[in-house]
């Protein structure tokens, strides 16, 4: 939907690139022609298949996993759904600093558009697929704050008919406790080491099972078509920079952002993203917990009780490559965090991982000046630019809102009566 691909855009336009044939001298016309048709989301490839996780394509399980997703009952208090957080009509985020859950969180929510496309979630990518992702928040004592022993109950009484059509017989759940997981809380914990091991792993295939629903899910969230799209694939079509799309101060903007300013290094590619972990400088927030970014994530992901290459994982361990790509641990990752994706960017301040920068002028200007680091090292040098130029860099950016392409039905909240209460009618 999205992805109306390259295709349409028809050979001529390659025969008109080719023509300049040569290497792109950044500054050049040519350099930003060629940025430009790779910044454009008509070239984003088709959604890779997720082998760790079986259900990822399957239809029933995104309909059972939207469903998930703005389920409260999936939460300590009855009140937090991963929705309470990622609301679809705000990007999937909740534009506040600090994320609010059962608790607050230490991190600004992230948004899920395109997040199909990254080799590693979270601020600090210490998940590697969606579905272990999803199963982070539900056991954080500061966002859901429940445990898989009452999930397993909720899928049980409310879900029992959807969740056997797309996962096969719910497991007997008779004898688990109504708390029970490795979750901070100590009696729901202790009560799980309580719990034999086979109904440990009985408990725990429902949970993975909830994450992979969600993540069939979450695959259908992804961005749609911007201003700069148009722009680049009329650019394309043409061979000349058009004129009509984009004004003369966006245009401007492009030219900083793919030229002098260096925001392709890292913000590349149709998600404006290249899904990899730097350490940009940003300040600390006051009264956190020390944060050290992408340091300590590298082993968690690696030793995930979740992750690719675990007994949970539905892929072979040769279709793990990700987790055999990880840098070793080093310095560099001190305080590195995950490229986001610049797509929709306006309409969802706060930013940063700790909401830092209120305002999109304000990340312009922290770029502009590039302060050392708190710990670690900036990889940013200062790039002294006018104000004139930091609005055209603004104005830029604002050309990259395109809304969300999904299917209307997963934009909106299900119909009251879906939140389980149709399995629990028909039994
Ligand atoms: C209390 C608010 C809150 C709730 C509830 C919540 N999230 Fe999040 N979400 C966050 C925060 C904060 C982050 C970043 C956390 C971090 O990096 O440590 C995040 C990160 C993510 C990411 C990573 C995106 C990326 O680019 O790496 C995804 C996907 C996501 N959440 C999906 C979900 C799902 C699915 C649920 C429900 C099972 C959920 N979230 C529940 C706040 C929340
Ligand atoms: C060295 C890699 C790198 C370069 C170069 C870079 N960025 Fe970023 N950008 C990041 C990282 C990493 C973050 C997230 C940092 C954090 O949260 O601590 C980020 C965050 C952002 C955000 C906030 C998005 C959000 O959702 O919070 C904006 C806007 C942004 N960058 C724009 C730019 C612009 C404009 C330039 C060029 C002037 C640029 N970036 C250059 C790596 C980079």
């Amino acid at each position: 939907m999205i992805r109306q691909s390259l295709s349409c855009l028809a050979g001529a336009v390659l025969v008109a690139a080719a023509a300049h044939a040569g290497p792109a001298e950044p500054g050049t016309e040519h350099h930003a022609f060629h940025e430009a048709v790779s910044l454009s989301i008509d070239g984003l490839e088709a959604l890779p298949p997720d082998p760790s996780n079986r259900w990822a394509d399957d239809p029933a399980a995104a309909d059972l996993g939207h469903r998930l997703f703005f389920d409260q009952r999936l939460s300590v208090n009855g009140s937090v759904s991963c929705a309470s957080c990622h609301e679809p009509n705000r990007e999937f985020q909740d534009g506040i600093p600090l994320a609010k859950g059962a608790g607050t969180t230490d991190r600004r929510t992230m948004p899920v558009a395109g997040t199909a496309y990254s080799p590693f979630l979270f601020w600090d990518g210490r998940k590697d697929s969606q579905w272990a992702q999803a199963l982070g928040p539900l056991e954080s004592a500061v966002e859901h704050g429940g445990s898989r022993a009452q999930y397993a109950h909720v899928i049980a009484t409310h879900y029992r008919r959807d969740y056997e059509r797309v996962f096969g017989a719910m497991p007997d759940l008779r004898g688990v406790p109504a708390a029970a997981g490795p979750v901070t809380d100590p009696a729901a914990r202790s009560a799980w080491e309580r719990m034999p091991p086979s109904q440990r792993d009985a408990v725990t295939a429902v949970f993975v099972n909830v994450g992979k629903a969600i993540a069939a899910y979450e695959r259908h969230i992804q961005y749609g078509s911007s201003r700069f799209d148009r722009f680049a694939a009329e650019w394309k079509r043409t061979g000349t920079q058009p004129r009509e799309i984009l004004g003369a101060e966006e245009r401007a903007g492009f030219a900083l952002f793919q030229g002098k300013a260096g925001c392709t290094q890292c913000h590349n590619g149709p998600l404006f993203t290249n899904n990899e972990f730097h350490n940009t400088g940003v300040p600390r927030r006051a009264g956190l917990p020390e944060d050290r970014g992408r340091l300590p994530a590298v082993a968690g992901v690696k030793s995930d009780e979740f992750n690719c290459r675990s007994r949970w994982s539905d892929a072979r361990p040769d279709e793990c490559r990700e987790l055999d790509f990880l840098a070793p641990a080093s310095a560099a990752q001190e305080r590195a965090y995950k490229v986001p994706s610049l797509r929709n960017v306006a309409e969802r301040a706060p930013y940063m991982h700790a909401g830092q920068f209120a305002s999109m002028a304000e990340v312009l200007e922290h770029y502009n000046r590039a302060p050392a680091a708190p710990a670690g090292r900036s990889e940013l040098r200062p790039l002294r630019l006018s104000a004139a130029e930091l609005r055209q860099l603004e104005a830029f950016l604002r050309t990259l809102s395109g809304g969300i392409a999904a299917p209307a039905k997963f934009l909106m909240a299900p119909a009251p009566e879906q939140l389980g209460q149709r399995a629990q009618s028909r039994q």
